[in-house]
């Protein structure tokens, strides 16, 4: 009954299901600066909230009676099988949620299979995330560097520790402007929560006049954003790492064609979650040009707004292969560690399977030829 469901959830053992308990749980364990940096997004947030309005703009039109008592949500990116049609998405400073930050999520997405991307601000090193989830899926996440010695070092170490994939940002050549950090003077990187990966890195930390704290933190700041990122340097970094190279941030068809075009082996659409330029398009609205144009040559993955099983059945719909799980990964941690990430994953999944049978599909592929029809 209600009133129990209140009484369980007054004595503390109610673990948030929705994305908005989950929020509204994780603002209530989290330093108003550390919850106003994962919540908010660039400028006014209007692309913030368009990422989500424009979901809502797409609407499922279910089949029935297409038998779905057996159901296979299993996708294949790059020759490998996964359960499910979901990645954790690269989510940089995690210990701003939890103390155990990358490695209660990379445990906990080992325990469903799903690939772990680890940011290259992550709160703890490479090989430390390496050691707690040596036989799982995990891919990880550059942000190029102003020195490129020290991005392809990075590289290097996640492909020696046994990483599958390098996730290169494209969208972050700066940082977006965002107010409610710079009302809070709110910098997690001034306050050191994403150097692991600096302070283990031989190259970063020669290229240093001593290795102080203070210079460690000087240092990430001057090297991380690099505004003249290029397809040249893409390139370059091919010719440097075995691994698959996928591009995160791309919007415009063009840009996808010349991803394609350039070799490269995937990409993510994706607006970061409106955290870098305000009044650019949504994710899910730039979604179905970019996946006509790839036209299954590449994987296509999406992230920018998934809340729901629902969403992943509107995003695959559209044209992606997979999708990326981001906020609601991070307060799910806030909310309950590793447990609550686990908690949050069980509930997608088992959410995304009714989802998926019930808009009358019994796989992914099904889904493809879903319909959708869009509304004002
Ligand atoms: C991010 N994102 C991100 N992306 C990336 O490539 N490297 C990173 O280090 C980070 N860090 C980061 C921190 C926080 C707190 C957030 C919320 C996001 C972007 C992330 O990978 C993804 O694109 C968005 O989170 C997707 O939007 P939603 O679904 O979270 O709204």
């Amino acid at each position: 009954s209600k009133d129990a469901l209140l009484q369980n959830m007054n004595a503390g053992d109610y673990f948030p299901i929705s994305y908005e308990e989950l929020e509204e749980r994780a603002q209530t364990v989290m330093s108003a600066g550390a919850f106003g940096y994962v919540r908010s997004g660039a400028g006014g947030e209007e692309t913030l909230r368009s990422n989500r309005t424009d979901f809502q703009k797409h609407s499922i039109v279910p089949r029935v009676l297409t038998d779905v008592s057996s159901i296979n949500t299993s996708i294949t990116l790059f020759e490998k099988q996964y359960d499910h049609p979901f990645l954790l998405a690269p989510v940089g400073m995690l210990k701003l949620a939890h103390e155990d930050a990358d490695l209660a999520v990379a445990q906990a997405a080992a325990r469903y299979g799903i690939p772990f991307v680890q940011s290259t601000v992550s709160s703890y090193s490479i090989e430390e995330v390496a050691e707690v989830s040596s036989l799982s899926p995990k891919w990880f996440q550059l942000y190029w560097s102003n020195n490129r010695s020290v991005s392809f070092h990075m590289a290097e170490r996640a492909e020696k520790a046994g990483f599958e994939a390098i996730v290169l940002t494209v969208d972050t050549v700066m940082l977006g402007w965002r107010e409610e950090d710079l009302r809070n003077r709110f910098s997690p990187l001034k306050l050191g929560y994403g150097k692991a990966n600096y302070e283990s890195d031989q190259v970063f930390l020669q290229s240093l006049p001593d290795e102080s704290e203070e210079s460690i933190i000087q240092g990430i700041l001057n090297n991380i954003h690099h505004p003249s990122l290029n397809w040249e340097d893409v390139a370059e970094l091919k010719k440097r790492t075995k691994l698959p190279i996928l591009l995160k941030g791309i919007l415009h068809p063009k840009d996808a064609k010349l991803a394609v075009e350039n070799g490269i082996d995937g990409i993510i659409v994706s607006n970061h979650g409106g955290r870098q330029l305000d009044g650019i398009i949504s994710a899910i609205s730039a979604l179905p040009a970019i996946a006509e144009i790839v036209n299954k040559q590449i994987p296509v993955l999406f992230d920018s707004g998934i809340r729901r099983g629902a969403d992943v059945v509107k995003a695959i719909a559209l044209g992606a292969d997979a999708v990326c799980i981001g906020r609601p990964f991070v307060y799910a941690l806030a909310a309950g560690g590793q447990k609550g990430v686990e908690k949050l994953l069980e509930n997608l999944i088992q959410e995304t399977k009714v989802s998926i049978s019930l808009a009358g599909a019994s796989s992914i592929a099904g889904l493809s030829s879903v319909k959708l029809v869009q509304t004002t």
